[in-house]
């Protein structure tokens, strides 16, 4: 990570991995998934990591109580279903608060925002929170204020970036998005009035998997052949050039020294030809050193403000935005390090204390035929049930023959159903073994311990419900 730190400095703060000046390098720490690490483990793993903050979806007592007296800087999140009643009620407003910020904050969980949605204004969301967003932002805004916490915690709006664009594809040419200009503009002046920051959330591999043609050279941090020329200015990647057509969306509305904090940015690992391994430590340690030089960005020399995204995967976010999606963790679930990241040499520093469930995986019985009729639809039901994400095109799975995939189904559903006997029979076409199906690419994974070891069994009561029915409905 640049020249700002010596080897030996390096070695000193061997803990202190994702070293960036200033005010540090955040995290998004989501948490929809089957197995989920205990709050205090992952707390430890972000100390251990150097993570000095924290971006949340939510306000989950078990996560906040983990957070208390860490110091660790705290965004926490407002999702965008509470927004309505929030934007009608000053009431609701007023308990959320009470409940979510101002208790924590005198038990010494060090918050510093509230992020208030989460990307609303997201085409996909066909409109559905335009008219409560900017209303659910002022009345929590009061609410701070009324609980004397208006100094101390800022509301912010984490947005995407389409939120604004540039017809010529310069910065300086960049505005807000036309239909929702004037809502833009609102929120950007309520933003500047609240001495709150501007949150975008800023996806290069989106760019790249929506557009065959995009230069992939100019989605990461090394030099490109196609930069794009803004006057005297050279872009030499998607980051800057983004980061600067906000910029210059906001100047030219009268708000140019707006805070502008980066939600999320990061790069999948799993789930699509350009989301693996290489691509996502070229991408974060390009991103890492970017930020630790200090340099800014050609519109704004100086420190940014970044929340990686994301922590660690979530097996149970929705698919609906791509395969990818439950694979942006620099951690897999277990807390697993994906990769080097950082300034020291041993690189991140895996979660301590995870117990794992025993060593044993669901296969593909050796004595049945692939080409059973029934095969078929057990894969399609342990696939809609479980995680199937690295099977696909290029993934991490993508080379295994037939049997390999049905074994890959298969195991992710008897895993996430904590290796219960009954979640590995699939017709009789399964069985239990102590060998370990992975390869060095493909993990055969195994599930951890989780404090609430028995949330799985809605699952399974599922499958004895659905499974026969299901059947049925083929006879
Ligand atoms: C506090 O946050 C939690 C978690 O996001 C939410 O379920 C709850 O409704 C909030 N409490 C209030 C009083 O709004
Ligand atoms: C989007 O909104 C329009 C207008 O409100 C509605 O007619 C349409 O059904 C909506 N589509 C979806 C996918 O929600
Ligand atoms: C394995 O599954 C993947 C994803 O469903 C599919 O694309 C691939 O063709 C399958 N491979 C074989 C050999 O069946």
């Amino acid at each position: 990570m640049g020249g700002r730190y010596c080897c030996w400095c390096a070695v000193l703060l061997g803990w202190l991995l994702l070293v960036a000046p200033a005010n540090g390098i955040g995290a998004n720490w989501g948490t929809q998934t089957s197995h989920p690490l205990s709050p205090s483990v992952v707390v430890q793993m972000l100390r251990d990591n150097g993570i000095q903050k924290v971006k949340l979806f939510d306000a989950e007592d078990a996560t906040l109580s983990a957070l208390r007296k860490t110091r660790i800087q705290v965004m926490v999140g407002i999702p965008n279903e509470l927004l309505a009643s929030l934007a009608s009620s000053m009431k609701a407003a007023e308990s959320w608060v009470s409940k979510n910020v101002s208790g924590y904050v005198s038990d010494g969980v060090d918050i510093r925002y509230v992020a208030v949605g989460n990307e609303p204004f997201l085409k996909t969301y066909n409109g559905s929170f335009l008219q409560t967003t900017f209303p659910a932002l002022q009345n929590i805004q009061s609410a701070l204020i009324k609980a004397g916490l208006g100094n101390q915690v800022k509301v912010t709006c984490p947005l995407n970036a389409d939120v604004y664009q540039s017809p010529s594809g310069k910065p300086s040419d960049g505005d807000f998005r036309t239909d929702i200009r004037d809502l833009m503009l609102a929120i950007v002046k309520f933003l500047n009035d609240n001495a709150s920051p501007f949150t975008v959330n800023i996806y290069p591999f989106i760019s790249l998997y929506t557009d065959a043609s995009f230069p992939v050279d100019y989605a990461f941090f090394d030099g490109t052949t196609t930069p794009v020329l803004d006057g005297s200015t050279t872009y030499n990647n998607m980051f800057d050039a983004n980061h600067d057509t906000l910029l210059w969306a906001l100047k030219k509305n009268g708000f140019g020294n707006l805070p502008i904090i980066i939600g999320e940015i990061g790069w999948p690992t799993d789930g699509d030809m350009n989301a693996n391994i290489q691509y996502a430590q070229k991408f974060n340690q390009g991103l890492l050193t970017h930020i630790s030089t200090g340099q800014g960005t050609p519109m704004r020399p100086g420190p940014i403000d970044v929340y990686m995204f994301s922590l660690i995967d979530e097996d149970e976010k929705s698919i609906q935005p791509g395969n990818f999606e439950r694979h942006w963790g620099i951690f897999y679930f277990d807390g697993v390090p994906k990769y080097h990241l950082g300034a020291s040499s041993s690189g991140l520093v895996r979660a301590k204390g995870v117990q794992y469930l025993e060593k044993k995986w669901c296969v593909f019985k050796p004595s049945a035929n692939v080409e059973d009729s029934k095969v078929a639809d057990s894969v399609s039901y342990a696939c809609a049930n479980a995680d199937c994400t690295s099977l696909g095109y290029k993934t991490s799975c993508g080379d295994l023959d037939a049997m390999g995939n049905v074994s890959y189904a298969f195991n992710n559903y008897y895993q996430k159903n904590d290796q219960d006997d009954r979640a590995c029979d699939f017709n009789n076409l399964a069985t239990i073994t102590n060998k370990n199906p992975s390869d060095t690419v493909c993990r055969f994974q195994i599930m951890i311990l989780t404090e609430s070891g028995g949330a799985n069994l809605r699952g399974l009561v599922a499958l004895y419900i659905i499974v026969p029915f299901y059947l049925l409905t083929l006879l």
